[in-house]
């Protein structure tokens, strides 16, 4: 459950994007206003709940292939809360530092984490490279000289389109070891035939959305793993095919890289 009101400086009064985030997800960890909230957005957006869950369980997806490979330690930057299906979950054993810039998301993650010990939740703008790497979560519970999963799932978004996407990737590429992955998804405006993204631009300030070629460039310095940059529903599936009409609904690419 979520913490009471007012507890670690937590707002019960607005809508909190992580919290709106765990209600599309299914999540316990929101209040009426963020549910209310959801509810408006989803009227207007009717795919917006399918989208929310097809980009976590790609992440889940993603996270299993690479624990699958030995990867035991991951940085999720702009993970939302770490709940309903995060990595730390995904990866039982493995060792996460989840950083988000929303400093209620970041104070709900800490009450949650509080007793497992193998996760922590940093508040921290993923653009500030060396105040995220240089953190005391990230010294104390990753080791960078081993491979890191480096999560950037549903959130380049937020990043603006002057704001060098892929080079900010590579300043974390440079400080990753051998055998690290980058796992990223991306909405697009070039797939999904016919798909208007103005409707969503209304609801989400300032989303960025990207052209295909662009999400490549972010995989710069990777090795993209099998199946490539593709269709978010259609990396490595582990139930049935979606249907056509779900496709074209979520504009949205995936890929994974091994560095
Ligand atoms: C759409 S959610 C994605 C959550 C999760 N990664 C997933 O895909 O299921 C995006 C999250 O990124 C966070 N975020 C956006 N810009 C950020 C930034 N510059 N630094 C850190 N977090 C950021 C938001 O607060 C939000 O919780």
């Amino acid at each position: 459950m979520v913490a009471e009101r007012g507890e670690h400086g937590i707002d019960f009064d607005e809508p909190c994007v992580a919290r709106v985030y765990d209600y599309l997800l299914g999540g316990s960890h929101n209040f009426a206003v963020d549910r209310a909230a959801a509810e408006r957005f989803s009227a207007r957006v009717p795919d917006l709940a399918a989208g929310v869950r097809a980009n976590r369980s790609f992440l889940r997806r993603a996270v299993r292939y690479l624990t699958g490979l030995g990867v035991r330690q991951f940085l999720d930057l702009g993970s939302g809360l770490p709940t309903a299906g995060n990595v730390h979950e995904a990866a039982p054993g493995a060792r996460v530092v989840y950083v988000d810039h929303e400093p209620v998301a970041a104070a709900h993650g800490r009450t949650m984490l509080a007793d497992v010990p193998r996760a922590r939740m940093l508040a921290a703008d993923l653009r500030d490279v060396d105040g995220v790497l240089g953190s005391p979560e990230v010294r104390d519970l990753l080791d960078l000289s081993e491979p890191v999963g480096l999560v950037m799932v549903g959130v380049f978004h937020n990043i603006g389109p002057d704001e060098d996407a892929p080079g900010l990737v590579r300043k974390y590429r440079e400080a990753l070891a051998p055998g690290s992955h980058l796992v990223v998804s991306a909405a697009t405006r070039d797939s999904g035939d016919g798909f208007d993204w103005a409707e969503r631009q209304t609801l989400l300030v300032d989303f960025h959305t990207f052209r295909r070629a662009e999400v490549a460039e972010l995989f710069d310095g990777f090795e993209l793993v099998d199946p490539g940059i593709v269709h978010l529903t259609r990396w490595r599936p582990d139930m049935a095919q979606p249907s056509d009409e779900l496709v074209a609904k979520l504009p949205t690419v995936a890929g994974v890289g091994r560095l």
